[in-house]
């Protein structure tokens, strides 16, 4: 039996059961698709299913509006993939085109790279083209002995040539989706379960005892460390100002509170000063929230702080380009994980 047959078989009996597996509606898998890109399985399940409910059609999602496809996107992450998504919708809308269903076509969008755009021609287009993914990058670099680094460029399309020979033409979505679950089932990360792999008898990692070795991935070693201090102002009237993010930085189009950020971690004095300064208000010195919140490149120390108002807003102009929401639609903004960590925290979603 060939490579790709051995793989299809594996599938067939071991296969994740996914509520995405039970369609071919390409808007449906280019949905699970940009949830799935750099975040796990179980942790979309949910928000897919909640998000198709919310936006049934890539009609309904052209018609949204942009605080709302956030919200379903609440808590994931990587927010430019919601808006990548939204933005697709709106031109394909304005363009009056179909959804493309050529890999080459796919690709042009952003946000759609060259897994996204393969994974959904192959699966529901039948096109043969392979969709690597970290789980596809872990398998065949064992399983071919590669030691080239996985996030450069010219190894991606390395991998991509040599999978397109291999993969199979009849079944190419199928054979994208099992080398994806052979890499979460069997070929993972760590205690890999390779005596139940279909393909051990010729895998090169097994032979050559290299499976941990592989693959080979630089690693980024810069992080950035940033210390956010929120001002949590509630109003006489209990309204709560709430900021809509713009800068082109983290979160954007998402909302919080107004903020003082620091390069380095800031004395009470400190803080009560610069608050001040820039808002012309007083801290109350009591700290009531505080967490760390790591994200791929940047580690995010985060402090809220209660505010005492002693001057009427509507006429401080640093308030000018904030927002006062009446405490019980607090619940209708999308905000970052941090933020609605520290609203729960203060029972109020
Ligand atoms: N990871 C990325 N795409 C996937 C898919 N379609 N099924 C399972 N895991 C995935």
């Amino acid at each position: 039996m060939d490579f790709s047959k051995k793989i299809i078989n594996w599938y067939e009996k071991n296969k994740r059961k996914l509520p995405w597996r039970e369609t071919k509606n390409p808007y449906y898998i280019l949905v699970s698709e940009f949830m799935l890109q750099q975040t796990r399985v179980s942790q979309i399940i949910k928000y897919y299913l909640n998000f198709i409910k919310k936006f049934p059609s890539l009609e309904k999602l052209a018609q949204a509006e942009e605080k709302d496809v956030l919200k379903e996107w609440e808590g994931l992450g990587y927010y430019s993939r919601a808006k990548n998504l939204h933005f697709f919708a709106k031109k394909l809308k304005n363009d009056k085109k179909f959804f493309p269903k050529k890999y080459k076509e796919l690709i042009k969008y952003k946000g759609i790279g060259p897994y996204t755009g393969a994974a959904v021609a192959s699966i529901c287009f039948k096109e043969i083209i392979p969709a690597i993914d970290g789980n596809a990058f872990r398998v065949f670099s064992r399983y071919f002995g590669i030691y080239n680094d996985i996030t450069s460029t010219a190894t991606k399309n390395m991998f991509r040539v040599i999978v397109s020979k291999i993969m199979d033409f009849e079944q190419p979505g199928i054979f994208n989706q099992a080398i994806m679950d052979l890499g979460s089932i069997l070929c993972t990360p760590k205690n890999t379960k390779c005596l139940l792999c279909p393909i051990k008898d010729s895998c090169f990692s097994i032979q050559n005892k290299t499976v941990y070795k592989l693959p080979v991935k630089k690693i980024n070693k810069f992080i950035r460390h940033r210390f956010f201090y929120y001002l949590f102002i509630c109003d006489r009237n209990n309204n709560i100002c709430i900021n809509k993010r713009s800068s082109k930085d983290i979160w954007k189009g998402l909302y919080d509170f107004p903020l003082i950020e620091s390069k380095n971690n800031l004395l009470i004095n400190e803080i009560i000063d610069t608050v001040w300064e820039k808002f012309r208000i007083i801290v109350y010195k009591t700290l009531i929230y505080k967490i760390e919140h790591k994200l791929t490149h940047q580690i995010l120390s985060i402090r809220f702080f209660n505010c005492e108002i002693l001057q009427d807003l509507n006429k401080n102009i640093f308030f000018q380009k904030f927002f006062f929401i009446p405490h019980n639609q607090i619940g209708v903004y999308p905000f970052p994980r941090p933020i609605i960590l520290f609203l729960k925290h203060k029972k109020m979603i």
